[in-house]
């Protein structure tokens, strides 16, 4: 007997599965979680495109405010007290970024993540829609061809994302100083500012390390846990972490445009930044 989906296509059971007509048998809203992901997904990288070639309001000289999507800035367009590693380019033409060292590995991070990747795949694919219910596509090639294929470079782009939260950490603590417009004097400081670039990188932090990958870089392939304590005791932390990793995933996509969005209020004298010392 053939069968034709209510999607209009036709799909023989395979051998010993039962011959199910319907698209799904689900009658929950299914389609809401996917609905909500792409929204998500969707704004961040809108709102990240335009704010990362923006090209102004992303430091607060006065309190070391460096925005996540400019860091590090080392390109001559960058203002100089923000390249706190130096200007290693000439002028950035307006159609990059001027994070260009770091922000296609990020990119990369997040596209090949593996909670991403099933957020993505839902919500902009439909492969699968959710689970139980069947996607519109006839094929099924998984990762296992180009250009998915490209996503086991996931454990290359977490190495880079390490480094890089290091570089977010130094940043975010330059940015407990304050310097006085007048003397030029720096000491001590803390805003809300400070707080908020603080979270964000305790959260990519908390993203970062409950990476799969991490995961196996502390404990994989480790025949015998009994030989190596520590690497047992960090993969069991790690392992704990990575039952989270969905919750961080979206937790830092939060704290990435709250951070930049208040540096960029603060930059742009739009408002100014709630001092608790200094
Ligand atoms: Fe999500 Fe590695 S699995 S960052």
């Amino acid at each position: 007997m053939t069968t034709t989906h209510d999607s209009g296509t036709y799909r023989p059971p395979a051998p010993g599965r039962p011959d199910i007509r319907q698209r799904t048998l689900r009658t929950d809203r299914w389609w809401l979680p996917p609905l909500v992901n792409a929204l998500g997904l969707a704004t961040f990288v809108v709102y990240a495109t335009i704010r990362s070639l923006w090209g102004s309001a992303y430091y607060v000289e006065q309190y070391h405010y460096l925005s996540p999507f400019y860091s590090p800035c080392v390109s001559a367009s960058c203002i100089p007290e923000a390249s706190h590693l130096g200007q290693w380019f000439g002028e950035m033409p307006w159609f990059l970024p001027y994070a260009l060292v770091s922000l296609p590995f990020l990119l990369g991070f997040r596209l090949t993540c593996y909670y991403y990747r099933k957020s993505y795949y839902r919500a902009f694919w439909s492969s699968p829609p959710a689970c139980a219910v069947a996607e519109p596509h006839s094929k099924y090639t998984g990762e296992t061809r180009f250009p998915l294929i490209l996503q086991n470079a996931h454990r290359y782009f977490f190495y880079v994302a390490f480094v890089i939260s290091i570089l977010n950490t130094y940043d975010m603590v330059l940015a407990f100083q304050s310097t006085d417009p007048a003397t030029g004097q720096t000491s001590f400081g803390l805003g809300l500012g400070t707080l908020i670039l603080l979270i964000n990188v305790v959260g990519l932090w908390l993203y970062t390390l409950s990476c799969h990958s991490c995961r196996h870089v502390t404990g994989g392939r480790l025949k015998h846990f009994s030989k190596h304590p520590v690497r047992y005791r960090v993969w069991t932390t790690i392992s704990k972490l990575n039952t989270r990793h969905m919750l961080f995933a979206w937790l830092t996509i939060g704290t990435l445009i709250l951070t930049d969005f208040y540096v960029m209020l603060v930059a742009s004298g739009t408002i100014s930044d709630l001092r608790i010392v200094n």
